[in-house]
């Protein structure tokens, strides 16, 4: 083999081997931090089809659901290091590293899925995305609607916030979501989301709070018997692509990966109006039982809201940043 080939095949391998390290990686890899068949593998799939489409097959992205890349904020470390493309993750694991994007998990401020699009889709979101950028070297590029985070135990059925007393809630590591569940009076574990079904199945922990589309596609029926519908928080589970990567994308996949993220975005919302209420029937064919929180959640609203909201004003960027939030939601 002469001289000329061998370097030719050596670059070939290092372009090759380069995998996810950017502009030479014909093949991007995808982080989910759930299984597949959920609103995480909708928008992933969605944005896979198009992009691979927009880009003439020359570029491709290959999914890996159920946290087989690592755990949910693990990926938004390696996505800042340049060592993963893309991740599609719940915005609460997102947080730690952009306090700003807290306000979108504030508890009740999201009360609709039409609030939820017009937030991410909006001046709102095109700031956080800017913060996401700056704080943690990601950059988000298309949104999951997974609708309301509800309420799921292995113990009984769960009405006020009194019934929460005994039980061991596993909660993401998210300071919002940890001073929630204290404003209703106990004290709930953070837990990598990668660790949960098995800490449900074993009863280490009594239940966790997730979205209905969430719970179905974790199988989480398999290991809790009790869904109460509280609408503390409304799940947005955005795709991130790493800001180092999409910076040593030519203009032209620049523009497929942010063409392919609207389009899964819409996608999303149309799948979340499309599918919830199917698989809510579902999970209760499946043995689940459903309970609504007593008077309207007023007292899960009450405490919420007036201990939580204070104590993360300083992060989310202070308290205009909250009220102009609730000004835009017509609130
Ligand atoms: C979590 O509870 O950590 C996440 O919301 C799970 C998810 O991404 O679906």
């Amino acid at each position: 083999m002469n001289l000329k080939k061998t370097v030719l095949i050596s670059l070939v391998t290092a372009g090759l081997m380069a995998g996810s390290q950017g502009a030479l990686a014909a093949t991007f890899k995808m982080a989910l931090g759930d299984a597949a068949g959920g609103t995480q593998w909708e928008l992933g799939q969605t944005f896979k089809t198009v992009f691979e489409q927009k880009t003439g097959g020359k570029h491709k992205v290959d999914l890996f659901p159920n946290g087989q890349l690592g755990d949910e904020q693990n990926t938004v470390n390696n996505a800042a290091l340049g060592t993963l493309d893309f991740s599609v993750l719940a915005i609460n694991n997102v947080t730690p590293f952009s306090p700003s994007v807290g306000v979108l998990t504030l508890p009740y401020v999201i009360q609709s899925a039409e609030d939820a699009k017009k937030l991410t889709l909006g001046e709102i979101g095109k700031e956080l995305t800017e913060n996401t950028v700056r704080d943690a070297g990601v950059r988000i590029v298309g949104w999951a609607y997974s609708g309301f985070r509800v309420l799921t135990n292995s113990k009984k059925p769960v009405t006020n916030v009194a019934d929460l007393k005994g039980m061991v809630i596993r909660v993401p590591k998210n300071e919002i979501m940890i001073a929630t569940y204290q404003a209703w009076g106990i004290n709930p574990t953070p837990m990598a989301w990668s660790e949960t079904f098995t800490a449900l199945q074993q009863r280490v922990v009594d239940g966790q709070d997730n979205p209905y589309i969430t719970v179905s596609a974790m199988k989480f029926n398999e290991v809790q018997k009790y869904i109460t519908n509280i609408r503390y928080i409304f799940s947005l589970e955005p795709l991130i692509v790493s800001e180092s990567v999409f910076q040593e994308q030519k203009p032209d996949v620049q523009k497929a990966i942010l063409e392919a993220g609207r389009e899964a975005t819409e996608h999303s919302f149309k799948y979340l109006l499309e599918t919830e209420d199917k698989i809510r029937k579902d999970l209760v064919a499946k043995g689940m039982q459903i309970s609504d929180a007593a008077n309207g959640e007023k007292e899960f609203i009450d405490k919420a809201t007036t201990t939580v909201w204070p104590k993360f004003y300083a992060s989310i960027g202070g308290k205009d940043k909250l009220d102009k939030v609730l000004k835009s939601l017509g609130r």
